[in-house]
């Protein structure tokens, strides 16, 4: 298998190291367009992996697309990310424009990649790099859900301290502010979360949860990278291993969920073939119409576009 990581900023580069250090590929090649970073990053990965024993070769190239070539997995990460005070919508139109180049870039010398998006605003993206490789909607997916769901785990782990192990969950909507927990879909232990938390508590968490992100630029005072990138590596190993694992992704729908022609986050089902099944969930009315909502506001950004 070999992988290629576009941009080797904070997540690009944690993803080849993640991904490498799971000794789940034969070659990644991580490419950015700063001249000899992606090559730095690269090496130091590749010397670790002397260390932790793997066998993945990583190497890091300045914006040579033809050491892409026959790429398996895609992981575009390029762009510019969210400095404090901004949303993932800020970033829109250059970030819409690199995905579109890399896309370019990528499937004339990987012409049945898998792509996986995580560069932001997510959906956008994602919708962005699907038309641009005119690809069939099971090859081009978006990270986002598995991240915004270990957040969502993580804050109900702290609120009942008790192991995020067992908490299992689904998160479907956009990778912003609409995104929409879903805690009918949430149990721990096979137990229901309202079994063990209150309406009030339940809401705090979901709030919490949409400002995840954000709260980590504030922080930091540029966005996260570890989370997000074993994120992306868990999708990589289910596509690598043919695990059909189920996971929240951005993905194209084309009627389910009655929406067309967007890319948003719904449970997927990713193996060898990508996107093999989009799962629709029995959503009650309140629940849809949250999930509605995300959708108008990723398609008012898609239409602002012009794609
Ligand atoms: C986040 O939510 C990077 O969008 C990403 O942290």
């Amino acid at each position: 298998m070999k992988i290629t990581i576009v941009g080797s900023g904070n997540v690009g580069s944690s993803c080849a190291n993640i991904i490498s250090q799971k000794n789940i590929a034969k070659e990644i090649i991580l490419l950015d367009i700063k001249n000899g970073i992606a090559e730095g990053k690269g090496l130091d990965i590749q010397q670790a992996s002397c260390l932790s024993l793997s066998d993945t070769k990583t190497l890091g190239v300045t914006n040579n697309y033809e050491m892409t070539a026959n790429s398996n997995i895609t992981i575009i990460t390029s762009g510019l990310t969210r400095k404090p005070g901004m949303s993932r919508d800020d970033l829109i139109i250059t970030n819409a424009n690199i995905v579109k180049n890399v896309t370019k870039n990528i499937i004339q010398y990987s012409p049945n990649t898998i792509i996986i998006v995580v560069s932001n605003p997510l959906d956008i993206m994602t919708y962005c790099s699907f038309i641009t490789s005119k690809f069939s909607s099971n090859c081009v997916m978006g990270m986002a859900g598995i991240l915004d769901k270990a957040r969502y785990c993580n804050l109900i782990a702290n609120t009942l301290n008790c192991s995020h192990k067992d908490i299992s969950s689904i998160i479907v909507g956009s990778h912003g502010d609409t995104m929409v927990p879903l805690p009918r879909y949430t149990t721990v232990s096979g137990i229901p979360i309202n079994e063990l938390l209150t309406e009030v508590q339940i809401n705090n968490i979901i709030e919490q949860t949409k400002l995840g992100g954000g709260e980590l630029v504030k922080l930091m005072g540029m966005s996260a990278w570890q989370a997000p990138a074993y994120s992306v590596a868990q999708m990589v190993e289910s596509i690598i291993y043919d695990q059909k694992r189920i996971f929240p992704c951005s993905v194209l729908l084309q009627g389910e969920y009655g929406l067309e022609d967007i890319c948003i986050g719904v449970p997927v089902k990713l193996g060898v073939k990508g996107v093999e099944e989009i799962i629709e969930l029995k959503l009650n009315e309140h629940e849809y119409s949250l999930l509605y909502k995300s959708s108008i506001s990723i398609r008012n950004i898609i239409n602002n576009l012009n794609m």
